[in-house]
């Protein structure tokens, strides 16, 4: 009989990834997954270390695998990804196992190496490791849209940021591993990929053998578009200080990459900018905005957003306040900074503003999105939106719901269409979150190309 493995995955998309990485390695090993921790002989979570209340969660989590060793201490609990990477040793007084982000080829070994007396770690950080060439085991439910990443690690240095320490160096992967990847998946169904990495405009692939066969993400983004006109490109994330042009005309160029840029901002204010060592500045950010709308005028735009950061006075805070307001984001990721051990700011500079008043800045922040998003969503009603479908609506079995290209969420009456087919719809009315649609025609012909 098979063993059975059973995985929990928090925080990015890229640990959604490495959760397939790490599923397609122990595939091999003769594991076959569960969704039922009871009757898993290996249990796994792939952890985040990026806010405080992320490792307190899984914590709580641990004590929770715990209890299943009580009935079958046979039962092997492992700790992989960021929390592993960050904490190391000290995960071992509760787990059997401990792996971080480059350790996954490991896991065999380690696992053939456990007792209850002799957990096991590696958490040795690569300068290559990029898993180029393991077939990731898809997790998604419907086979339409897939995560590839393209490359490991981060080299800025955000102040306020534990990535860099816990994900390593920046490593690019081989682009014709990553167009393989694509090909297979786009061969097997997958209408959609999203290319992954911390901080995607930094791609770049040096060709050992001939300098003309570099690549850099425009390059990349290029390559993959050209596989099918019918397979949407998206990408995550970008950062504001290497979003090239180039970039940006690229996504002009072609209809399937899909018009949206998830562009972190952090703050309004310059001078925190600054301390967060993002190396841009409010009047960058911008222009990078006004670029990215004066060639493609209806690209989404969305953002993650810092609140309290160290010595952030009221007038920053109006300052971020501001710059929403200016750009209009059509969603946001929003958050209460919490100082993380060993970063820079950690080290530097003092986590001195009180709960109360970063938890008040970040609901002014959760207000002011709330109407920017509704804003952005009703600039939306009238317009025709080409939606890739993901499956029924979850509040109406009748309806179906989608993204279109510009990553927002449309419901709309279904005409027996399913997850994986496009369909071309108009909108009608919107809420903060959603774009309430009716249908221009049935797809299923497959009439609507475009
Ligand atoms: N505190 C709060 N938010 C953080 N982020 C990263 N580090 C921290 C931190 N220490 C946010 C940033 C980043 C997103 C993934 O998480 O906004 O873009
Ligand atoms: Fe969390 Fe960042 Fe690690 Fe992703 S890379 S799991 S967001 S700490």
């Amino acid at each position: 009989m098979s063993k059975k493995v059973y995985i929990e995955t928090y925080g990015c998309q890229m640990n959604v990834n490495d959760s397939e990485v790490v599923l397609a390695i122990l595939q091999e090993e003769g594991y076959t997954l569960t969704e039922n921790m009871d009757e898993a002989d290996l249990i796994l979570a792939n952890t985040c270390s990026i806010r405080d209340n992320a490792e307190q969660r899984i914590w709580g989590r641990i004590d929770q695998f715990r209890i299943q060793k009580k009935t079958r201490p046979d039962v092997i609990i492992g700790i992989l990804g960021c929390m592993a990477e960050r904490l190391k040793e000290k995960l071992l007084e509760k787990v059997d196992l401990v792996a971080g982000p480059d350790a996954y080829r490991a896991l065999p070994k380690l696992l053939k190496a456990v007792t209850p007396e002799r957990p096991q770690i590696d958490v040795l950080l690569s300068h290559e490791e990029t898993y180029a060439d393991i077939k990731p085991v898809r997790l998604d439910k419907n086979g339409v849209s897939a995560f590839v990443s393209i490359m490991r690690g981060c080299n800025n240095v955000c102040s306020y940021c534990v990535v860099p320490y816990t994900r390593g160096a920046e490593r690019s992967r081989d682009p014709h591993t990553i167009v393989n990847e694509v090909t297979d998946l786009w061969s097997r169904g997958y209408k959609e990929v999203t290319l992954l990495g911390q901080n995607v405009d930094s791609y770049y692939w040096k060709d050992k053998n001939n300098s003309n066969g570099n690549t850099n993400f425009a390059q990349l983004l290029e390559m993959v578009a050209k596989i099918s006109p019918e397979l949407r490109v998206r990408f995550s994330t970008s950062h504001p200080k290497d979003i090239s042009d180039e970039v940006i005309y690229t996504m002009a160029m072609y209809d399937n990459i899909c018009k949206h840029i998830h562009l972190p901002v952090q703050s309004g204010s310059s001078i925190m900018l600054e301390k967060m060592r993002r190396k841009y500045n409010r009047e960058w950010y911008l222009e990078r905005v006004k670029k990215i709308r004066s060639v493609i005028p209806d690209c989404g735009i969305t953002t993650d957003v810092i609140a309290g950061f160290s010595g952030e006075t009221e007038q920053d805070h109006q300052d971020t306040l501001t710059l929403m307001e200016k750009v209009v984001f059509d969603s946001a990721f929003m958050f209460a900074y919490s100082e993380r051990p060993g970063t820079l700011a950690s080290k530097k500079y003092a986590d001195d503003i009180p709960q109360d008043v970063k938890t008040a800045r970040l609901n002014e922040i959760i207000e002011l999105q709330g109407r920017m998003s509704l804003k952005s969503n009703q600039k939306e009603i009238g317009k025709l939106m080409k939606v890739l479908v993901e499956g029924p609506s979850k509040k109406n079995a009748d309806e179906l719901c989608g993204r279109a290209s510009n990553n927002k969420m449309c419901v709309f009456p279904s005409l027996g269409e399913k997850a994986g087919d496009y369909c071309e719809v108009e909108v009608v009315s919107v809420t903060s979150a959603t774009l309430i649609c009716k249908r221009i025609e049935s797809c299923l012909d497959g009439i609507v190309n475009r």
